[in-house]
């Protein structure tokens, strides 16, 4: 069995790394709040088609990544590779459209893409994500940049971050540009492989994406999506840095981001870390004012975007942010005996419900092998009791820490541990009522 591993490019969220992952939803989920935000939740899988329609046939995403398959009724189903289709069939199958504008909605959910895994990059990955319908304000398009900014900063990762923005208009206004573009790339077929050969013909924007060295030069020297601008978007993208500049964001414009998904119009933006740059975004998204119409609603114009949790969390590791570890083993009950064991069941209930954090031996092993657990799991103190002490209706108290030991009442413990851990339990009480407060 030695050689069983979790699937390629997935991995196991061990409980240190859940510490860092609550960590990140608690600010998630205080900074959505405070803005507005409610939270979503659409299946795993969706019928393959929401994607598709949405996402593109001819995006990395839907023609190399997904995880498709049918169900015994032969329904083509396929488990989500990004969040946004699924919401906004969401806002559709619930009529949204007739809740008070904006309707506003986040969600922290595991994807899958069957992309080639790397550092940053895995099969099963988890996005925070927002979505914002019917609003087209650019002073919107600044607030959620600004929201996704604001959690990274909380985070304490403000300081690495750059902002990338870029305007690529609307699909009519594009089509211009697009001829463009096939015209720069015809020019320079021998550089294409097969791949972009293919997106020359389908969907030129598309070669813009490549992660490939040549392309990345090439797309540089392509004609400018911005240069192809209607009067409308350009007076959207002009006030959107106005509105940045207002909010004291400092941001890049880069007229060769169109990200990879065809559903984006106008504003897209996406927040790289300074020391890795796109290649490792840790948050990308943009307007997609013609979907809800596309995938059969009415005109609605939204926005949204989504931050990969795992990237943001290595970042974090990488920087020594470390997640507050709550923990902490308190008390470690020691017993030796039927009668006694039978005393501790008591006592750790009574003490768990005072608010403290207990484990307790239950198996057979010795005082001595149970009070080295206490000290493997870094308990403040352990609590000893045999036969003796039950009939005596005494407990014995070690003080892990000092190495010292008293023998009290046992009708006193609970009082006694209140006194002695009194910082702890209102250090954890104080953390429980921000977390209410808050979250
Ligand atoms: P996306 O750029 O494909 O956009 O993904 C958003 C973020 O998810 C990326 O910036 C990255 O941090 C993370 N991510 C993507 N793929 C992986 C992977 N294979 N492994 C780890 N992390 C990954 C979207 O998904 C859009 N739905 C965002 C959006 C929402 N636009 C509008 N609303």
């Amino acid at each position: 069995m030695s050689d069983i591993q979790s699937p390629k490019g997935t991995h196991d969220i061990l409980p240190r790394d859940h510490e860092y992952l609550t960590y990140v939803k608690k600010i998630i989920r205080h900074r959505c709040r405070q803005s507005g935000f409610r939270r979503i939740s659409t299946p795993i899988f969706e019928q393959e088609e929401i994607f598709t329609r949405s996402v593109g046939e001819s995006t990395d995403i839907i023609s190399k990544e997904m995880y498709t398959f049918q169900d015994k009724k032969g329904r083509k189903l396929a488990l989500k590779p990004e969040g946004t289709a699924g919401v906004v069939r969401a806002y559709l199958q619930h009529g949204m459209s007739s809740w008070p504008q904006p309707v506003q909605l986040y969600y922290i959910e595991p994807h899958f893409r069957y992309d080639r895994p790397q550092k940053g990059r895995f099969r099963q990955f988890h996005q925070w994500g927002v979505e914002l319908f019917g609003a087209d304000d650019p002073a919107i398009d600044a607030q959620v940049i600004y929201l996704g900014w604001q959690v990274l900063n909380d985070l304490g990762l403000g300081e690495d971050i750059s902002l990338q923005i870029n305007n690529i208009g609307t699909a009519e206004t594009r089509k211009d540009y697009i001829e463009e573009l096939k015209n720069f790339y015809l020019g320079k077929q021998h550089i294409l492989n097969e791949e972009d050969k293919k997106r020359l013909k389908e969907n030129p924007l598309r070669l813009l994406d490549s992660k490939d060295e040549d392309m990345v030069i090439l797309a540089q020297l392509a004609p400018k999506v911005t240069d192809y601008l209607s009067d409308k978007d350009k007076d959207h993208y002009e006030k959107l840095k106005e509105f940045l500049d207002a909010l004291g964001l400092e941001y890049t414009e880069n007229s060769t981001m169109v990200r990879g998904l065809d559903y984006y119009t106008s504003t897209v933006f996406e927040l790289w870390d300074k020391s890795e740059g796109q290649q490792n975004a840790v948050l990308g998204g943009g307007r997609y004012d013609d979907l809800v119409k596309l995938m059969g609603g009415q005109e609605t114009p939204a926005i949204g975007f989504a931050m990969g949790m795992e990237r943001v969390i290595n970042n974090m590791k990488e920087k020594k942010i470390v997640a507050p570890y709550r923990d902490n083993v308190h008390i470690f009950l020691c017993q030796l005996g039927f009668n006694a064991k039978k005393k501790s069941l008591e006592l750790l209930e009574e003490l768990r419900n005072e608010g403290f954090h207990v484990m307790g031996a239950m198996g057979e092993g010795s005082m001595r092998t149970q009070v080295g657990l206490a000290d493997k799991f870094k308990a403040k103190y352990a609590l000893i009791m045999g036969e003796i002490e039950v009939k005596d209706g005494l407990i014995i108290v070690r003080n892990m820490d000092k190495g010292e030991q008293t023998t009290m009442k046992y009708d006193k413990i609970i009082s006694h541990m209140k006194k002695v851990l009194g910082k702890e339990l209102d250090k954890l009480r104080a953390d429980e009522k921000a977390d209410d407060s808050n979250v």
